[in-house]
């Protein structure tokens, strides 16, 4: 069954973990941003790390110098399951997280291509040869957009065998039943706001756990 991973990202601590408690029945995996960290600090990884037993997954964007990377992925990775990173500033920067993940058993997730509409600007063009380097760099997973079915496709079979973790349903308006046509066992889907701002994140989350049950 492809996983479902809640973006948490409020940016209030007891709201956090109150949406964790309420949802952690069918969410598999929950990823933490900088509107969450930087609204409270890098320990709430730990306590939500804690109160849900899931995977948790920093989205950070780590776009920088390798020993500058080095040093957010040994803060991160003290307390998350992987962190996401950018591979267009150069394979060597990637390495480094890639370096500090395996001494941790964690894993390193790469963004190709982002899901809102500005990434066709920059990003789309070199999508491809960032799924290449994933690929040529074995990475854990990469973030590819439902928004984008058939750049997702394309990405995918890029990258084959790894996983792809893809944001852009609900609130970006992104089409699940085409999105899952095209993922496999392995991948998740990312939800947000959709989740998170509804009347009840419980009853979303688990609409959205029953669509990948049924395969929609
Ligand atoms: P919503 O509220 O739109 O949240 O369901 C989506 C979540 O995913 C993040 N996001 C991305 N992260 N590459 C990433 O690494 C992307 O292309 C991308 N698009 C969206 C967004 O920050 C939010 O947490």
């Amino acid at each position: 069954m492809v996983k479902l991973m809640l973006a948490l990202d409020v940016m209030d601590k007891n709201k956090a973990l109150e949406i964790v408690k309420e949802t952690s029945e069918y969410i598999d995996a929950i990823k933490i941003g900088y509107p969450l960290v930087l609204a409270t600090d890098l320990k709430i990884v730990k306590e939500i790390k804690e109160l849900s037993n899931k995977e948790i997954i920093c989205d950070f964007k780590v776009a920088d110098i390798p020993s500058t990377n080095e040093k957010i992925a040994k803060l991160t990775l003290q307390y998350a399951d992987g962190i996401i990173c950018h591979g267009f500033v150069g394979e060597d920067s990637v390495k480094a997280i890639q370096n500090i993940a395996k001494e941790n058993n964690k894993k390193v997730i790469m963004v190709t291509e982002m899901s809102h509409p500005g990434a066709v600007m920059f990003m789309q063009p070199i999508a491809n040869e960032l799924a290449k380097l994933a690929k040529k760099l074995g990475v854990d997973g990469v973030v590819a957009p439902s928004t984008r079915p058939e750049r997702l496709k394309e990405i995918k079979e890029i990258v084959g065998e790894i996983s792809i973790i893809s944001p852009g349903i609900g609130a970006q308006g992104g089409d699940l039943e085409k999105v899952l046509r095209i993922l496999s066992n392995d991948d998740y889907i990312i939800v947000g706001r959709s989740i998170y701002n509804s009347e009840s994140p419980k009853e979303s989350a688990k609409m959205y756990k029953e669509k990948l049950k049924n395969n929609f």
